[in-house]
């Protein structure tokens, strides 16, 4: 197979931007105080938003790499940015479940709330133009979007990652419904889990409930996204500068 991976460049998405950082093969990812749903179309500016995201993110992407996941993560920078090797990224929105929520209940009809008796490995196509569609691993082969055996690298540890994530947030009074990974490769084609790690990209209900903490209060303006973002920094030990 003639495929290559191709490094992002600097770039101003839609929750962050990616500076190349201080030396080679290093960047900057900055978290913005934008909010954005349904594929842009729904926006918002929340004061306060990176920093809380970022601050989760931080910690998250240290506890997974305790675990023995290799991550993006390399230092700490400010309170709205972090340092990270440079990669390559597939073209690749990978998710886990744990329960049914969003858009597979839309799909496959299933009820809110099915609980999973392992959890559910997806991948959706990451192209705005098509609007990030559900793919078949064989789609990602064809489209020559990642080797078969990163894929399945990949796999393992988004399915271990959400093993750690999940057992950690029971730990502080969330279950872990679902969430997104982003993963990549330096120039050896090591790969890493890249990408922030907050209640932007994964659902959190209230223990043995269904209240959400994470961005479905501002996908269907069921509450406050600060002052529910800021409980998720709370209950994870996190202080927030001016809040
Ligand atoms: P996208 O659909 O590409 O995710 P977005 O506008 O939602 O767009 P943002 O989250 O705002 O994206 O921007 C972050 C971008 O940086 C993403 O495209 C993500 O894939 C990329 N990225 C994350 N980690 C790294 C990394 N370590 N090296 C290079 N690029 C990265
Ligand atoms: P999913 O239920 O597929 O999407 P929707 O938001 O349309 O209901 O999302 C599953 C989880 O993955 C959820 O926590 C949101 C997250 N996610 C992202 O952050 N970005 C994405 O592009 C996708 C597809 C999912």
């Amino acid at each position: 197979m003639g495929m290559s991976y191709n490094f992002s460049m600097s770039y101003e998405g839609k929750a962050k931007i990616m500076k190349d950082g201080p030396s080679e093969g290093t960047m900057i990812m900055y978290f913005k105080d934008d909010v954005t749903a349904g594929n842009g179309k729904k926006k918002a500016v929340i004061e306060g938003k990176g920093k809380i995201n970022k601050a989760i993110t931080l910690k998250l992407l240290k506890l997974v790499e305790e675990n023995a996941i290799p991550t993006h993560l390399i230092e700490d920078i400010d309170d709205r940015s972090i340092l990270v090797k440079k990669l390559k990224i597939f073209p690749l929105e990978v998710v886990v479940r744990n329960k049914a929520t969003g858009s597979i209940v839309r799909r496959l009809g299933l009820e809110k709330g099915l609980e999973f008796e392992r959890p559910l490995f997806e991948i959706f196509y990451k192209n705005d133009d098509l609007h990030d569609p559900l793919i078949c691993q064989e789609h990602a082969f064809m489209l020559e979007l990642i080797y078969p055996d990163d894929l399945l690298i990949v796999r393992n540890r988004a399915l271990r990652a959400n093993e750690i994530l999940k057992e950690y947030f029971t730990s502080i009074g969330f279950d872990l419904i679902d969430i997104k990974f982003e993963f990549g490769v330096d120039e050896e084609e090591n790969i890493y889990l890249a990408d922030e790690i907050s209640p932007d990209t994964m659902r959190l209900w209230a223990k043995g409930t269904t209240e959400s903490f994470d961005k479905d209060v501002f996908r269907e303006d069921k509450a406050d996204l600060l002052s529910t973002y800021l409980e998720v920094a709370k209950r994870m030990g996190l202080k927030i500068e001016g809040f």
